[in-house]
């Protein structure tokens, strides 16, 4: 039988990324005692009054069809948020979207089609290769280079852009690497940006775990709000993957003419979890800064741990779930030491499934709690010294 092209693009995208991890889960069913640092699962449940703001919303009978475009009162707490950041943002600059993945699915399938290039640092989001390819554009891979904390750079982005760029889609806080772009930074890259004509699509769906400092994005300048789409969620903000709740913020055009393809997609969102939606984004909850307290101690001491040990070195996330080790000075690339430590009772990431340019990586969740971290630092350096 005859399948679509997009089931050949995706085909190399998904599943062996993801290897370690499945094996991690069949070793931890059959009784294996593993340390799990692969995927970045909030280790705190999200806030009792989520829950049940989801619960009196179904009660209430909000359980029917929504409008497409999300339902007016989440439309309008989402835009409040955005107007602090870059006043006008009204409800006509957003649309919801079950999470910032489908979000970003949306958007590149609305900029961008067959023969178009989208800028993206390298090493990635494992998703985005997915993301890119669906609707027939590539990825034109900015390096990442360690010497600069694998920020991106306007002079590296510059090098990369061709003819056919049209997107760059940029992640800060990143993952998997913790950098947060600054706005001397931004400012920078935006002039590339301007220069070539570029749409920037901002990933910040880690805004709020930044761990010190301010987080900055090209969104808040007035002069690109007709370039700049913001995507993001409740995922990371509130520990609230499964609800799957996120939204594109961006010029009004966009989300006109990308409304149509999110109703096709989706008709609509669950009107319960709009309102829950809305009412954690009105809330004051401690989750995030629970969350941003606990993943810096973590990095703290994975960190400590790592960089004692020969061979490694460990680069400390300003931001996010997650921090990365170059492991090629132990002589194993980046697979084969996951492969090889998920024996030893620690699940990693290997680099290669965030991209070509981090194979001698490795990437380590800060989601288990402390006492794991320090189990999984012990059989780390045990493992290390015995290679
Ligand atoms: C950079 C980045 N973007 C997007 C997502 C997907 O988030 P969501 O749960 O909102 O779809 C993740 C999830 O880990 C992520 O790390």
């Amino acid at each position: 039988m005859h399948y679509a092209q997009i089931t050949e693009r995706l085909a190399q995208t998904g599943g062996a990324k993801w290897a370690v991890h499945q094996r991690c889960r069949e070793m931890k069913a059959k009784g294996a005692d593993i340390v799990e640092l692969t995927i970045g699962e909030p280790d705190q449940p999200p806030d009792p009054s989520l829950i049940a703001a989801c619960h009196q919303s179904m009660l209430a009978g909000r359980t029917g069809y929504s409008s497409g475009r999300g339902e007016p009162e989440l439309l309008e707490a989402i835009a409040a948020r955005y107007a602090r950041r870059r006043p006008g943002v009204t409800s006509a600059n957003v649309l919801c979207f079950p999470g910032t993945q489908t979000a970003l699915f949306a958007t590149m399938m609305g900029l961008t089609g067959e023969g178009d290039g989208v800028l993206v640092g390298d090493p990635f989001y494992a998703t985005y290769e997915g993301v890119i390819v669906a609707g027939g554009a590539h990825r034109e891979s900015v390096q990442l280079r360690p010497e600069n904390g694998f920020r991106l750079t306007a002079a590296d982005l510059e090098a990369a852009v061709t003819p056919q760029s049209r997107v760059l889609l940029l992640n800060s806080p990143h993952n998997p690497t913790g950098a947060v772009l600054e706005a001397d930074e931004l400012a920078r890259i935006c002039a590339v940006c301007k220069a070539h004509d570029l749409w920037i699509v901002a990933d910040e769906v880690y805004e709020e775990l930044v761990f010190d400092g301010a987080f900055a994005s090209l969104f808040d300048d007035p002069d690109l709000a007709e370039r700049v789409i913001a995507v993001s969620s409740i995922s990371k903000s509130h520990a609230a993957p499964g609800f799957r709740s996120g939204w594109a913020v961006g010029p009004e055009e966009f989300c006109t003419r990308l409304l149509p393809l999110s109703e096709t997609m989706l008709f609509g969102n669950q009107p319960f979890i709009a309102d829950m939606t809305a009412f954690a984004l009105k809330s004051d909850l401690p989750t995030a800064a629970r969350m941003r307290a606990d993943y810096k101690r973590r990095s703290q001491l994975f960190a400590d741990s790592l960089e004692a040990l020969s061979g490694v070195v460990a680069y400390r996330p300003q931001a996010g779930m997650f921090l990365i080790a170059d492991i090629s000075g132990t002589g194993l690339d980046g697979d084969t030491f996951a492969w090889r430590l998920l024996d030893a009772g620690v699940a990693v990431m290997p680099g290669s499934s965030f991209g070509a340019n981090a194979g001698g990586l490795i990437r380590l969740s800060l989601t288990v709690p402390d006492e794991a971290v320090e189990q999984a630092c012990e059989r780390i350096a045990a493992f290390v010294e015995a290679l």
